[in-house]
């Protein structure tokens, strides 16, 4: 059976990258690993939620239900999506023993960054037609864990880093 691993982090953080980098990892030693990417599953499995506390509750509990359904052909099964609240990570933890690594950035970083313009997009004044008005980490929730089993701080460490640290975090 595969182990589960579910990231959190705000948009931009890293979670798409560092789980790329992961499976490229992987194929080298052969190893199997799933990435099962939020913004890629938003499109298929969870097209008809939103980003109401509701909805991505139900988004984690799906990508988590999805993860324990194949985890028997895998070694490693990674949810990488922003995962925002303790309720759906705990949940995961506690159904299917997955284990939570945390994207740590600041936020003045991530809206440098800003690759998506999600921030931007946020920071409009209220009255712009495309205003985002749910944005986690600006004007939504994001409840920082109490429990992760790795903290990686991608403000600070490059990626390469960042895949060692996980890398690290894994094969113990
Ligand atoms: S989660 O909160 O339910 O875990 P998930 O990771 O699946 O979120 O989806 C987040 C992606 O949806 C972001 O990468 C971004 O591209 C897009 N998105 C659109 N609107 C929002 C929003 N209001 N808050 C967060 N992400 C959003």
């Amino acid at each position: 059976m595969g182990q589960i691993i579910q990231f959190t982090g705000l948009s931009g953080t890293g979670k798409t990258t560092l789980s790329n980098a992961l499976l490229e990892w992987g194929n080298h030693l052969n190893l199997k690993i799933k990435l099962i990417d939020g913004d890629v599953y938003r499109q298929t499995l969870c097209k008809d939620l939103g980003f109401s506390k509701t909805d991505r509750l139900e988004n984690i509990a799906r990508l988590g239900a999805y993860a324990w359904s194949i985890a028997e052909a895998y070694d490693f099964i990674c949810i990488a999506a922003i995962n925002p609240y303790e309720e759906a990570r705990n949940n995961l933890k506690l159904q299917y023993g997955a284990s939570l690594i945390w994207l740590k950035c600041d936020l003045e970083a991530l809206i440098g960054r800003d690759p998506k313009g999600l921030y931007r997009k946020a920071l409009l004044p209220d009255t712009h037609p495309d205003k985002i008005r749910n944005l986690t980490g600006l004007n939504d929730t994001f409840e920082e864990p109490v429990n992760a089993d790795l903290t990686i701080d991608t403000g600070k460490l490059n990626p390469d880093e960042a895949l060692a640290q996980i890398v690290n975090f894994l094969i113990i």
